[in-house]
């Protein structure tokens, strides 16, 4: 196998070819998600929740987010890497600048900015610059306080117009990818037919191009309630290895995510 890149994981969505995704924090577990055939590995921000206890991403720090990437950076091979530009990183297309510049610097393929028609000339500005980016649209995290709590997007026809619009947008403006977090399955596959990149779902259906989970969430050892798009793949196998090539096996069977792991 040989290191993926923006192109091959576009020439896998030409090809009808499903992707698939994890987080990983560290260099262990990212040789063990290389092993296990998974496409690509996102250097989520999620990491204040998995690792720091937070209760929210909010605090995450760009300091943070570079160590963690020069983490996984140590331990990948062949799968495309992006990473979070955290809270508050990305304020101005100028601050954008500088700061993803420090997550490619310690290694990120392309780097993630959640928000919608506001990022236009900061994805533009990174994308003239090299710097690929992918536009997380849906339940945005950092905007926890603003949506008012962890629910499914664009439930409305207007709010699902509203976000095709954004991705559409985000593409022109020069974004390689997009992320739907928590949508109606009717809304992934809408927005993954109006854009030409690669569409990343998290609980929004089996339509989208990739799927991604949090690695600790399918591992099964994240405390609390399961949430409903999270399988737990170590219920079904023996040991972590078997449970890391299940999901990315499943990802391309289009076995996940079925019908429970979808909301209507
Ligand atoms: O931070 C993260 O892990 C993410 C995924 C949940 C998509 O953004």
């Amino acid at each position: 196998m040989a290191q993926k890149t923006l192109h091959t994981i576009s020439t896998m969505k030409q090809k009808g070819e499903k992707i698939s995704m994890l987080t990983s924090y560290d260099s262990t577990f990212t040789h063990r998600i290389n092993e296990a055939g998974v496409d690509m590995i996102l250097v989520g921000d999620s990491l204040g929740m998995v690792l720091q206890g937070l209760d929210s991403t909010l605090p995450v720090s760009i300091n943070d987010m570079v160590y963690h990437t020069r983490c996984v950076k140590a331990g990948n091979k062949d799968c495309l890497l992006m990473s979070d530009m955290p809270f508050m990183t990305y304020r101005t297309p100028e601050e954008a600048m500088t700061n993803a510049a420090a997550l490619m610097q310690a290694g990120a393929q392309i780097v993630k900015l959640e928000g919608g028609m506001w990022l236009q000339e900061t994805v533009a500005k990174l994308y003239e610059q090299g710097i690929p980016v992918c536009a997380h649209l849906g339940l945005t995290p950092q905007a926890i306080n603003k949506l008012g709590g962890y629910r499914v997007q664009g439930r409305t026809p207007e709010e699902a117009q509203n976000m095709i619009d954004e991705a559409v947008a985000l593409e022109a403006a020069g974004a390689s990818m997009i992320l739907l977090e928590c949508v109606p399955t009717s809304v992934g596959k809408a927005v993954t037919e109006a854009v030409n990149v690669p569409v990343i779902g998290i609980g929004a259906g089996p339509d989208t191009d990739a799927q991604v989970l949090v690695l600790h969430d399918i591992l099964g050892i994240t405390p609390g309630k399961q949430i409903r798009f999270v399988k737990n793949f170590m219920a079904q196998e023996d040991d972590i290895q078997s449970a890391l090539a299940a999901y990315a096996r499943e990802v391309k069977d289009q076995t996940f995510p079925a019908p429970e792991h979808c909301f209507e």
